[in-house]
């Protein structure tokens, strides 16, 4: 049903299969809001969550998704693997594979790493996040959110504010939505942004309150300071001064702009607290998007059963 066997970012995605995902992605975002919310879609198929890196909304909204649609889910953490005796990753992935699985979700802090286990496995596998690469099942959660709020994404303004650089949502977010058609703008630090964004088709600024004024939505992700082996930037009240979206800043924005993050946050650096917990927030509808998100790619990718 979709073009690509495996989900390993959207730099080349096509568009159809992105709208199909999103629709799919409401339909089960319906059968989320039901009293039973399970259905047997993929009953019989079992599913490997391989995160060698750390995650809570992400781990936890894929396995929430593989139950919801009845698979059988194995969770694998790197920290408690024979990985720790010297085990290789081939060598792990081949011996998971053994055991007759169907798919695999994995989290790398290596880029490429899921498009290296393609070559070691024959299940299908979806990309969790791989260090500064990206995270594609992110943007397509972000893309529904936006898609649930307004109604549409083309020609929608859409600002990325913060660590550009470090940041894989960033990057399969502008993939997505340069190709839904929206309008995407990239703002932070210019320590913090990559030189060859302009060349993705986005603008870049250095002013947040310029992005504010011209964004209907603005996704503020983290400073990733593990990612980063030197300060970027002078200081965190600095950063917090110039880019943070704190209640003052917003307070001058003649306008109304939807308030996006992908989390984990760092409340009071890149977001006030009564900011991410404000009206103009769509956080947890994010994360609640995001098992919808991960049930449609899981039942696309797989061949699910349709469900009623
Ligand atoms: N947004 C996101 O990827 O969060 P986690 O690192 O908690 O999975």
């Amino acid at each position: 049903m979709l073009t690509h066997r495996h989900l390993l970012g959207l730099e080349g995605y096509p568009r159809e299969d992105l709208e199909t995902i999103i629709s799919t992605a409401f339909n089960f975002r319906e059968i989320l809001d039901r009293p039973i919310k399970k259905v047997p879609s993929l009953q019989g198929k079992t599913i490997v969550n391989l995160f060698f890196e750390n995650s809570t909304r992400t781990r936890i909204s894929f396995e929430l998704a593989q139950k919801r649609l009845s698979a059988d889910t194995v969770n694998f953490s790197a920290s408690t693997s024979s990985l720790k005796k010297g085990e290789s990753f081939k060598d792990t992935a081949q011996n998971i594979e053994a055991m007759k699985i169907d798919a695999v979700v994995m989290r790398h802090p290596d880029p490429g790493a899921p498009g290296l286990l393609t070559r070691y496995i024959d299940a299908i596998v979806i990309n969790a996040g791989d260090g500064t690469h990206e995270h594609p099942t992110q943007a397509i959660l972000d893309m529904m959110s936006l898609k649930e709020k307004f109604g549409y994404l083309e020609g929608l303004k859409v600002g990325i504010l913060g660590d550009i650089s470090h940041s894989r949502v960033a990057l399969s977010n502008i993939y997505g939505l340069i190709t839904m058609g929206a309008e995407v703008q990239v703002c932070g630090p210019p320590t913090l942004i990559p030189p060859f964004l302009e060349e993705l088709g986005v603008q870049v600024t250095y002013d947040a309150d310029g992005l504010l004024d011209w964004a209907d939505a603005v996704n503020v992700l983290r400073i990733q300071m593990e990612r980063m082996g030197v300060g970027l930037f002078p200081s965190i009240r600095e950063y917090r001064s110039r880019f943070g979206i704190t209640v003052e800043r917003l307070s001058r924005i003649k306008k109304e702009v939807v308030i996006m993050h992908p989390g984990p946050m760092n409340r009071g650096t890149e977001i006030d607290s009564v900011v991410a917990d404000g009206d103009q927030a769509i956080i947890l509808d994010q994360v609640l998007n995001g098992v919808a998100s991960r049930m449609a790619i899981l039942f696309l990718l797989l061949g699910g059963q349709p469900v009623n």
